[in-house]
């Protein structure tokens, strides 16, 4: 019998691996994300509220939240959100006025490209506005309104909690958007708040019915070279993510689309078996989505659907999970766990370390 004591593994609290860890932590985590609901979000939004152009940047998963967040606002408060990858914030930084507003999002807070862009950004004047798990980051400290997720410390390589309280954080902060500039009233918006603390119980229970759907469809991803993540309106930044988490841990190729978009290229290389995973989050998307999961069943795809409850999707595809909710705030994060198992468990099927993938780092310093 052989006992690991390292302090590494006291760490890991019985779990195989960090990442596997820190799935399961999101149910906590995102409590106290919720729990940290402070004012300082209220000073963001109104911030937001009534700023001119409005910008958000950040990289790898944090600009997938980033995108989430541009797509919500325009949803819930009708505001151009315009998103942008940091590395690339030379092309967007001479748009920037003075009575513009930079949100800078990043886990870490320490990721150069998105200290760059916000340190650009601040030259021209803008108010810079942060959204980071980490007190103290260099992000944090250099921008005027810093808020907080209270994931806890990351360890895993490939981002999971920080991306869920990421989303949980920036649901609220749009709400309060949609708030601050009077499209909704004080009681829908602590309508909106009760719905928003369901989500540590609906996580739970997501991540007990995820868990064996993940292990078991893992065996069929793992085997394979490509993989395509479809999504329409929010459903997009989960596939995105989804895709990421897959490639990251993995080496599977993965890639992100705009479900209508996947007829303008990435279909050509659709054969029969290969992998489509179709996420679902708006209901009103949901009848062309049918039209995209019929185009790939045609060319022999083998099609996986992730949904929520209520979806009428569920019988057209070969493989699915459903999470416990069909409320549309909420189905991002939900809908991410699912994603996140199977890239962990196709990870382990494949003999590969989650917590240490090749080439890549938890922390980018270089530009
Ligand atoms: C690296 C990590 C990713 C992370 C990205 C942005 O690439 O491997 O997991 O999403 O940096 O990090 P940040 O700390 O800025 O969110």
């Amino acid at each position: 019998l052989e006992v690991d004591w390292s302090p590494e593994s006291a760490r890991k609290e019985g779990y195989p691996h960090f990442m596997l860890k820190e799935i399961h932590e999101q149910p906590r985590v995102i409590g106290d994300t919720i729990f940290g609901f402070s004012k300082d979000y209220e000073a963001a939004a109104s911030t937001l509220a009534s700023s001119g152009n409005i910008f958000i940047t950040a990289a790898g998963t944090s600009f997938h939240a980033s995108l989430y967040f541009s797509l919500l606002t325009a949803r819930l408060a009708g505001k151009k959100v315009i998103p942008f990858i940091s590395s690339e914030y030379e092309s967007y930084a001479n748009l920037a006025n003075k009575e513009d507003v930079l949100v800078a999002v990043s886990q870490s807070g320490e990721t150069i490209d998105t200290l760059m862009a916000l340190r650009s950004f601040k030259e021209r004047g803008c108010k810079i506005i942060s959204l980071t798990n980490v007190i103290g980051s260099v992000i944090s400290r250099e921008s005027h309104l810093p808020v907080y997720m209270k994931a806890g410390p990351e360890i895993g390589v490939a981002a999971t909690k920080t991306f869920t309280t990421q989303l949980t954080a920036l649901t609220w902060l749009s709400s309060l958007v949609s708030f601050y500039t009077g499209k909704i009233g004080r009681d829908e918006l602590s309508e909106i708040k009760g719905r928003i603390m369901k989500l540590p119980d609906l996580a739970t229970r997501t991540i007990s019915r995820s868990e064996g759907w993940a292990r078991r469809l893992s065996q069929v991803i793992s085997s394979r070279h490509s993989v395509y993540y479809l999504g329409r309106g929010l459903g997009l930044p989960i596939a995105l993510e989804g895709a990421l988490k897959l490639k990251e841990i993995a080496y599977v190729h993965a890639e992100g689309y705009p479900a209508g978009e996947s007829k303008h290229g990435p279909i050509a290389l659709v054969e029969p078996g290969f992998p489509v995973v179709f996420v679902s989050i708006e209901k009103n998307l949901e009848r062309k989505l049918v039209g995209n999961i019929e185009e790939m069943k045609a060319r022999g795809a083998f099609t996986i659907g992730i949904f929520g409850e209520q979806s009428e999707l569920v019988s057209r595809v070969d493989e699915r999970i459903i999470v416990p909710s069909s409320d549309e705030l909420l189905l991002p994060v939900l809908e991410t766990i699912p994603l996140q198992l199977l890239a962990y468990y196709a990870a382990v099927a494949k003999g590969y370390d989650p917590d240490k993938p090749r080439n890549l780092a938890k922390t980018v310093t270089v530009e």
